[in-house]
Formats: C-alpha cells, structure tokens, sequence
C-alpha cells in the first residue's frame, strides 16, 4: 500500500546517502516530490544536474527529456536514472530530428547558407528543452541553442543577433507568445507543418518570415481557454489569472501574467495574503500551490483535472524499485545519451548557461 510504499523509498534514500541525489520537476505528484533533494522547473533542475558531481548516481523523477539533459550536464561517471523509462513528452516527441533534418534542408535551399554583409546567418535553430538530445545536438551542431520556458525570451534575443531568422521548435505557443511580446508581427511568425512541402507555406511567407515556428504544442496546456478566464474574473473579482507560456496566445494575452512554472510559484509566494490565484498549468503543481498557501484562494482555470499523464507515470513504486536496485548495487533504467550527439548536445545547453546562468 501507500504508506508501505513510502516507508520503502524512505529506508533505501537513508540507506543510499549522499551517494545519490533526486531531482523532482514540479509537474511531479506529492508522493514523489516529498522525497526530492531539489523541486524545480526544467531551467532549475538542469543546474541542480551540475551541482553534486561527487553523487554516484542522480534519479530524475521528471520526463526522458530531462533526464538526458541531467546525463549531458553531470559528470560521465554518473549514473542518471528515470524511475518510468514511459515517462516521455508529447510535445518532445512532435519533432523528430529527420522531419527536422528535411525542414532545414527546405529552408537552406530557399534562403541559402551564407551570412549576410553583419555577419547573421540566415537562420538560427532554436530548440525548446522539451525535446530529444537528438534535436540539441542537431541544434548544436548548426549554431543554434537551447531554451526553456523561463529564459526564452534572452535566448531568443540572442539568436536575433546571429541571424535573421528562428526556427524556433517543438513548441509553436512557447515562440509565439514569446516573439510576440518581443514586437515580432504575427505575419512574420509562419507555423512550419512537417510532411507538407515548405511546411505548408508560400515561398514569400517564408521570405519575409521573422521567426518559423512548428506545429508543435503540449496537450496539456493548449486545454486552458478563454472561456475559462472569463468565467474565473466573473466568479472570482479581483482574481489574478497566471497561465503557463505554452498555453496558446489568445490564453496568454487574456491572463494577468505568464510564466515558467517557478515564476508561477514565486508570484503566488510573493502575494500578500488573501490573494485569490486562477492558474493555467498542470494540476500537482496548482493543487500543491493551494495546499502549501492556505492563506490564498488558489485554483485550476481547467475545472477537469488535467494532469501530464507521462510525468504521472512516476509512481512512488517505481520510485521505491529504482532506488532498492541502487542500493542493492545495480542501476536500473539508466539514460545516457551517446558520444558524439553529447558533445553537441552540450554545446547547445553550454550557450543557453552562458546567455541565461
Ligand atoms: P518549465 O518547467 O520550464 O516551466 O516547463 C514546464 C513543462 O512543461 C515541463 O515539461
Ligand atoms: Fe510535455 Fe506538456 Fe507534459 Fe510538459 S506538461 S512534459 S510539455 S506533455
């Protein structure tokens, strides 16, 4: 049972020591993220990833994308380690790096690979870090960089200066909502449809195009509507509406504010008490929010539960079974991401630390 469960992970983590670290993503359940040394966003836990290179092993109680960015980060010598190795990404998985691959080979063709008179490339590649190490190193390799929900905005600066135009991927409401608070027109935002010849755009589209975003999109956050929002200022006055930036535009330019998970939760921190919070982002985050803030009113704009069924897939019972082969001398479920897409992997992540440490 439950309880029983937890006394497990309970006795193998104080068995274990400090020769393992747990991470645990905010998006986690409870039961989980009791047990975590650090809680953060994707941005957070990837510098955590770096900060116990001593620890023989570092389980990551997250989604695959993380744990491989945790592999890149830490020391080779350490063991990273995904309780579910089910636990993937919807959105990672809606850029696969051969429709990729063919996207860009469409876009050098129509815009050239030469730098212009200032030194900018044609195109920068940028990849959202919800995607595979395949991507990163893809990205890498082309000049491009990483970013995550909490720094797009310095990292999509950056590649403005090196070239003149983004391909911005896996999640097309992450770029657009963020290039538009940049001042980028919509008109120059083209969505890029993988399988359909030039993404499903006209050669002039694309010419004139400021930032290629594709089709991407979290099956979480694209739930959140206007609808809700109105309801929730009509029920709620005064109510302060902070919704997730991979929620679509219309959803973000309603709400009061967005932001990357930890900017959701140092905003409900920083709230004089008796705040009233109507919150756009997945539902552990929002019910733990409201549990930890007694002294607010704090709820989901999605009244259906609306959990990521993937990073649910970290039950403590996996939790319990990974650490108990550690303890018993044996990893399970390791993530490693292979030599040479590492090496580019890395450089990508590298760039997006020096632009946003
Ligand atoms: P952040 O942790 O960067 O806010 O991203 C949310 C998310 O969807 C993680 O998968
Ligand atoms: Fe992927 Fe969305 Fe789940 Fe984050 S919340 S892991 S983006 S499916």
């Amino acid at each position: 049972d439950e309880d029983e469960l937890q006394d497990r992970i309970v006795a193998a983590r104080r068995a274990l020591g400090d020769r393992v670290v747990l991470l645990g993503h905010f998006y986690q359940r409870d039961e989980v993220v009791r047990h975590a040394d650090y809680v953060g966003d994707s941005f957070q836990l990837a510098r955590a990833a770096t900060a116990h290179p001593d620890a023989e092993a570092m389980v990551f109680c997250g989604v695959h994308f993380m744990a491989e960015t945790a592999d890149l980060l830490s020391g080779s010598e350490q063991a990273v380690v995904l309780p579910h190795l089910g636990a993937g990404c919807s959105m990672a998985d809606m850029a696969d790096v051969d429709s990729v691959a063919d996207c860009w080979e469409q876009l050098e063709a129509l815009y050239g690979t030469e730098a212009d008179d200032q030194g900018r490339q044609p195109v920068v590649p940028v990849t959202y870090m919800n995607s595979s190490a395949a991507l990163k190193a893809f990205v890498g390799e082309r000049g491009g960089i990483v970013c995550t929900s909490s720094n797009a905005s310095a990292v999509l600066e950056w590649a403005f200066e090196r070239g003149r135009r983004v391909l911005f991927f896996p999640d097309q409401h992450l770029g657009r909502n963020t290039a538009k608070a940049m001042g980028v027109p919509l008109e120059r935002m083209p969505t890029w449809a993988p399988g359909r010849p030039l993404g499903g755009n006209t050669a002039e589209q694309l010419e004139q195009a400021r930032v290629i975003l594709w089709h991407g999109f979290c099956s979480v956050h694209r739930r959140f509507t206007v609808d809700q929002i109105e309801r929730a200022r009509a029920e709620h006055p005064g109510v302060h509406v902070m919704v997730h930036p991979e929620c679509p535009m219309p959803v973000v330019d309603a709400a009061d504010s967005s932001g990357s998970t930890d900017a959701i939760v140092k905003t409900v921190q920083a709230a004089p008490a008796g705040s009233t919070f109507a919150i756009g982002t997945e539902i552990n985050l929002v019910q733990r929010l409201a549990a930890q803030h007694p002294e607010h009113t704090i709820f989901c704009l999605d009244p259906v539960i609306c959990p990521c069924s993937t990073m649910y897939r970290v039950h403590p019972a996996y939790l319990a079974w990974v650490l108990e082969e550690l303890v018993a001398g044996r990893v399970a479920n390791r993530i490693t991401v292979p030599g040479e897409q590492a090496e580019h992997a890395r450089t990508a992540l590298r760039r997006m630390l020096a632009v946003a440490p």
